[in-house]
């Protein structure tokens, strides 16, 4: 088996337990980590702080070539830059939770972001190492070649008690309505689907090491076979 040379798609909901094991994973393997959302929540945050009206899709149309976005893929500690400064923390505000489906639906946005992560796979793949790539349209869009896809989801209830937890303690209900709420963006506008040949993970049963291992054997498995 030779993880170097692999690609791992991992689309699914928010709070599915999708970017822990996607982490998990990258680590157990060697392989890099690529989170495409914190690439739209990065892109959201330089409109928000150049105050462009993120509800213009022009106007955001137009600004989406300026960000300069910079992906730091190490799973036991990804980061994201805007223009050569950090912006891991500021990408999780309520501001951006707010307005990154809006910015994430533009075309243009979408088709810039999708080449950066393109670029990122090429280089991982030329490096000599695998990359897990976690998103909403990355088995379909991004890398339909990927040698492993995911497609991965948890029960409601228990996401929104994850993301509570995850974003230190906030109330669950209220968890619960915005990710319903960027769900039904994302699903209807982001060009989020189930990709083919997706293995379905419903994580509702399991604790995240038991995940993790459970797609390890699934990508020994596939590597194997081929
Ligand atoms: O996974 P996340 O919550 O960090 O994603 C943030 C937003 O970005 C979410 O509204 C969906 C969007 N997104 C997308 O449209 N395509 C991706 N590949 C990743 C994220």
């Amino acid at each position: 088996s030779e993880p170097a040379r692999i690609v791992i798609a991992v689309d699914g909901t928010s709070g599915s337990g999708k970017s822990s094991t996607s982490r998990g994973v990258a680590d157990r393997l060697g392989m890099r980590y690529l989170d495409t959302g914190a690439m739209y929540r990065a892109m959201t945050w330089w409109m928000l702080s150049n105050d462009v009206d993120v509800h213009d899709a022009e106007a955001i149309a137009a600004a989406a070539g300026k960000p300069v976005i910079t992906s730091g893929t190490d799973p036991l500690g990804p980061t994201i830059s805007l223009d050569g400064a950090d912006v891991s923390v500021e990408i999780r505000s309520d501001q951006v939770n707010a307005a990154v489906s809006p910015v994430a639906t533009v075309p243009e946005v979408r088709a810039r972001l999708i080449a950066l992560q393109q670029q990122e796979i090429r280089e991982a793949l030329a490096a000599g190492t695998g990359i897990v790539v976690e998103g909403r349209d990355i088995g379909t869009a991004v890398w339909p070649d990927a040698t492993l896809k995911l497609y991965v989801t948890a029960d409601p209830a228990a996401r929104a008690a994850r993301r509570a937890a995850e974003e230190g303690g906030s109330d669950a209900a209220a968890v619960l309505a915005s990710l319903q709420n960027r769900d039904k963006i994302d699903s209807t506008k982001g060009g989020a689907a189930v990709p083919e040949g997706a293995t379905h993970l419903d994580t509702t049963p399991y604790t995240l090491e038991e995940v993790i291992h459970l797609v390890v054997e699934l990508v020994e498995t596939t590597v194997g076979d081929t």
